[in-house]
């Protein structure tokens, strides 16, 4: 794993939008993976600026998103469909019929999981963006989730609860189920960025890089990744 150690967010926001802008330029039909939380949005925000200066175009660009919680329509404004439009797709010429994100208010959500596994086998990520959980989970699989899982449904953590349950208006309106991309579709990606900023991460920023590779910490599996970048800032490398 290459570490990249940032002075501050705004520099680990500029560093991880530098490899998406060249994968933009070198291979503009490329398979975006996408990740949700704050940390990606100054990436995106950095990604929205280089459109607009016309240096980049999404308009061939198959995104992948990780995950989204079970039970919300993809219009609830706390649902990752809702937060991907806003923060990135609604602001540059991505396609919506390239769009894929997994739909969390499917009927049969078993039957969600198979068709998103089987887009995903069909449409490796050249990059796939990640953040990471203060428990160290990496979409929404968490400690535990086997290095092999496809595309499945989730019970959050209660940490994941907790650590979420700022973005809602109370902690009871926070879902308890999300369905996510697996850590082996995850592992497919031809390249890995995995993004932490903050001192909250800390912990699972040294158990990801200098802990053993074990499920108790999914993003450790990161260590097995032939071309995986960790960009940090100092207070989430403090440990490092
Ligand atoms: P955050 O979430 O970017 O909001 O900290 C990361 C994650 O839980 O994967």
């Amino acid at each position: 794993m290459k570490i990249i150690i940032t002075e501050n967010y705004d520099q680990l926001s500029k560093k991880a939008s530098e490899f998406i802008i060249e994968l933009l330029k070198s291979k503009p039909k490329c398979v975006l993976g996408l990740a949700t939380g704050t940390t990606p949005i100054g990436l995106y925000q950095n990604l929205i600026d280089a459109y607009n200066k016309g240096e980049v175009s999404f308009k061939d660009v198959t995104s992948a998103n990780l995950d989204e919680y079970v039970g919300l329509q993809k219009d609830h404004d706390q649902s990752y469909a809702y937060f991907m439009r806003k923060n990135l797709f609604n602001h540059v010429d991505i396609k919506s019929e390239n769009l894929n994100i997994p739909n969390g208010s499917a009927k049969d959500l078993q039957l969600e999981c198979e068709r998103y596994s089987n887009f995903l086998k069909d449409n490796i990520q050249d990059i796939q963006v990640l953040g990471i959980g203060s428990n160290g989970h990496i979409g929404f699989n968490e400690p535990g989730t086997p290095f092999d899982s496809t595309t499945h449904v989730v019970d959050l953590t209660e940490s994941t609860i907790k650590d979420n349950s700022r973005l809602f208006s109370c902690i009871d309106e926070v879902p308890k189920k999300a369905i996510t991309m697996g850590i082996g579709e995850i592992m497919k990606s031809k390249m890995v960025i995995i993004l932490a900023s903050g001192a909250n991460k800390a912990q699972a920023v040294y158990n990801t890089v200098k802990g053993e590779v074990n499920t108790t910490c999914p993003a450790s599996v990161l260590q097995n990744h032939p071309n995986c970048i960790l960009i940090a800032d100092k207070d989430a490398a403090k440990l490092i």
